[in-house]
């Protein structure tokens, strides 16, 4: 029940190569991403826009997993880039990603954040507050610069999905509320300013949503305060970002939609309001991260230590974890795996996969039919692409596993495994 083979030899493959190869040759625990579904996922996103001739601009959420490799595909896609940090801003600027097409996001971002932006002329500011309104002022003049925003607005609506994860809720930390004029009070000291090119509107409603009424619930509300806006200011928006959270299958239990139908569902129903209010018809702007890069993703682990309590229950542990995938001890998030070296054996026990952490929350997968599972061999995880390396620690001192980008056949490591040197290189002796 997932999108990648099995060889002749019965040993999962990912483009087009043995991932037993891959987990010998490179060590484990391993992420491998499949480039070419990387660049698919890239492209259904764009396909709808160009299919329906609007003007759209699709970044990638770079928080799902950025690094330099990533980035360069991303490039090379003509996709935009969310960036929420100077590190993230400079991994891209490393890869060589055009500033203008850099968006910056951030409940809290720094003077400095802010002014590497604007010294690098990146495409566009998601401003959130009003503190970095100042901020961002007192840079233009001092500059003597002017720079593109958006505004993010909270629209006060709950999504169908994790409490950690939503963000467009009324007691959210993100964004200019809509209900209590915060955001009014924002427009107008942003839409008529010197330095401070007012493009438009953003918001985001949270992470992992399956379904689009939710997303056409937010462009309601937007709606309803542009028709206000409208007709109190005259104003018309010339962009409307409507976030990220697309949903991804990472079990048989979620039932994802095709990307093109969110696409196609948001630009037809930002029509229609458009129509409705008889403006014109702003450029639709979209931030997937997962949707990109999650399914595209796995990881391989070797599998040590095994238990068994007769019984109650079999735990297998691998040599990963939490470390390189917080999500399931984060939000109890479920995820799929097969022995890769057996990956044609029918499963004959139930296991409990275990990482290595001292923290008995260090629970990858429960109950995860297999076959006669051994220690020395790999377990593969399905749709690890996203929030995985990027969320990865060091707890327990565990370095951090390398990358591997594998394409038509061919691999090229992209991040390299760290050593214990890289583990304590920042540690400055006390004696
Ligand atoms: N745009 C904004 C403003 C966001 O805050 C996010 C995600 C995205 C776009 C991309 O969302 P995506 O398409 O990837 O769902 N660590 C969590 C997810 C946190 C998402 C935070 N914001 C997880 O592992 O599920």
């Amino acid at each position: 029940n997932h999108p990648f083979k099995v060889n002749q030899n019965g040993h999962l493959e990912i483009g087009g190569l043995d991932t037993t190869m891959l987990a010998e040759n490179y060590g484990t625990p391993l992420y491998v991403y499949d480039v070419s579904m990387i660049r698919s996922n890239c492209r259904e996103f764009l396909k709808t826009f160009n299919q329906l001739g609007v003007r759209g601009k699709v970044a990638y959420a770079s928080k799902a997993f950025s690094s330099i490799a990533m980035i360069q595909v991303i490039k090379q896609e003509g996709l935009c880039l969310d960036v929420v940090s100077e590190g993230e801003l400079y991994t891209a600027l490393q890869a060589d990603f055009p500033p203008e097409r850099i968006h910056l996001h951030g409940n809290n971002k720094s003077i400095q954040e802010l002014t590497m932006a604007i010294e690098h002329n990146i495409g566009c500011i998601v401003v959130d507050n009003f503190h970095e309104i100042k901020l961002i002022e007192k840079i233009l003049y001092e500059l003597d610069k002017q720079v593109d925003v958006l505004m993010r607005v909270t629209p006060g609506i709950e999504s169908k999905t994790h409490h950690y994860i939503m963000t467009g809720n009324e007691d959210s930390k993100f964004g200019f509320n809509l209900k209590n004029g915060q955001a009014e009070e924002a427009f107008k000291a942003l839409y008529k300013h010197d330095l401070i090119r007012f493009k438009g509107l953003h918001c985001h409603i949270g992470s992992q949503i399956f379904e689009t009424d939710r997303f056409l619930v937010a462009t309601k509300v937007l709606f309803n305060t542009l028709a206000e806006w409208n007709k109190l200011y005259k104003y018309e928006p010339e962009v409307l970002n409507l976030g990220g959270g697309f949903g991804i299958r990472y079990t048989a239990a979620d039932s994802p939609i095709p990307y093109s139908t969110y696409v196609d569902a948001l630009i037809h129903d930002v029509q229609h309001h458009v129509e409705e209010l008889n403006i014109p018809m702003p450029e639709i702007w979209i931030e997937p991260g997962r949707a990109i890069a999650g399914n595209a993703g796995i990881t391989l682990y070797t599998v040590g230590s095994m238990k068994n309590i007769p019984g109650i229950r079999n735990y297998i542990s691998i040599d990963g974890g939490m470390t390189d995938n917080l999500r399931p001890a984060l939000y109890q998030a479920k995820y799929e795996g097969v022995i890769a070296n057996k990956a044609n054996h029918k499963p004959t026990d139930v296991v409990s996969v275990a990482g290595k952490c001292c923290e008995s929350g260090d629970m990858l997968i429960w109950d995860l039919p297999v076959p006669a599972v051994e220690d020395g061999d790999h377990l593969a995880v399905f749709s690890t692409g996203a929030y995985g390396y990027s969320m990865a620690s060091h707890y327990n001192r565990l370095p951090k596993p390398a990358v591997v980008f594998v394409e038509n056949g061919k691999e090229k490591l992209v991040v390299q495994r760290e050593n214990y040197k890289d583990v304590v290189q920042h540690d400055v002796a006390y004696f």
